[in-house]
């Protein structure tokens, strides 16, 4: 499947996360493509014996440290070797399960209830909305939450930079905040939150963050 092999290949470029951040922590959920910077986990509210699943969990980092907040936890991601390594380093963590499949077609299939969603970088991005969304709706609780970052559009639209030019063979879903309000009412979704993140000194590209409910 082109998008698999895409997928593999970016996972084959992306050196391992740091095993400590810059507080010290062995575990931590970052939202943006920069280390140390921007909003954590709480925007998500307490997350304790909450169900939580992420669509793109690559090598399984941020939902770690769900795990270890007390959260049961459920990672998808479309390439095989990514759950591989997330369950060699994160495998020992409870109440963490990981699985190889296309969000689409795992949210077809789950029989699962969540109580957040979230997606970093993830297929939410790389998904026609008018697919994903009513599927991660339907399997979420009422009042659940659905999280997601990505890179914000810029104008005119521009390939893929850097490591994601690996997976160029996939499509993104650029939106705006305002689109994403917008696209997001439209399937139902409400207390919609669609933001900037601004980036840290020296760099130029913040980080788009949306918080929705069901
Ligand atoms: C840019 S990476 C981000 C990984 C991780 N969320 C992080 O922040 O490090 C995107 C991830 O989403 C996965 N992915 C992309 N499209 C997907 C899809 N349709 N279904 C499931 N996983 C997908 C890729 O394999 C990759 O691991």
């Amino acid at each position: 499947m082109e998008a698999v092999d895409a997928w593999e290949r970016y996972a084959r470029r992306r050196t391992p996360r740091r095993e400590f951040n810059a507080s010290g922590a062995r575990t931590w959920l970052n939202w943006t493509q920069y280390p140390d910077h921007g909003p954590d986990e709480s925007i998500l509210g307490d997350v304790q014996c909450r169900s939580v699943l992420e669509l793109g969990c690559g090598t399984g980092c941020n939902l770690a440290h769900l795990s270890t907040l007390g959260a049961i936890c459920t990672g998808v991601d479309i390439a095989p070797s990514q759950l591989k390594k997330a369950v060699t380093r994160w495998g020992h963590l409870p109440r963490l399960t990981f699985h190889t499949a296309e969000a689409t077609d795992y949210l077809s299939c789950t029989a699962g209830q969540f109580d957040v969603v979230l997606s970093v970088f993830g297929p939410v991005w790389f998904t026609d909305p008018a697919q994903l969304l009513p599927l991660i709706r339907k399997r979420l609780s009422p009042g659940g939450v659905l999280a997601f970052s990505h890179k914000p559009p810029t104008a005119g639209g521009v390939q893929p930079t850097g490591t994601l030019r690996e997976a160029r063979a996939v499509t993104r879903w650029d939106h705006t905040p305002r689109e994403w309000s917008a696209v997001l009412t439209s399937f139902g979704f409400s207390d919609i939150r669609a933001e900037i993140i601004s980036p840290p000194a020296g760099k130029d590209t913040g980080t788009l963050l949306v918080k929705a409910y069901t």
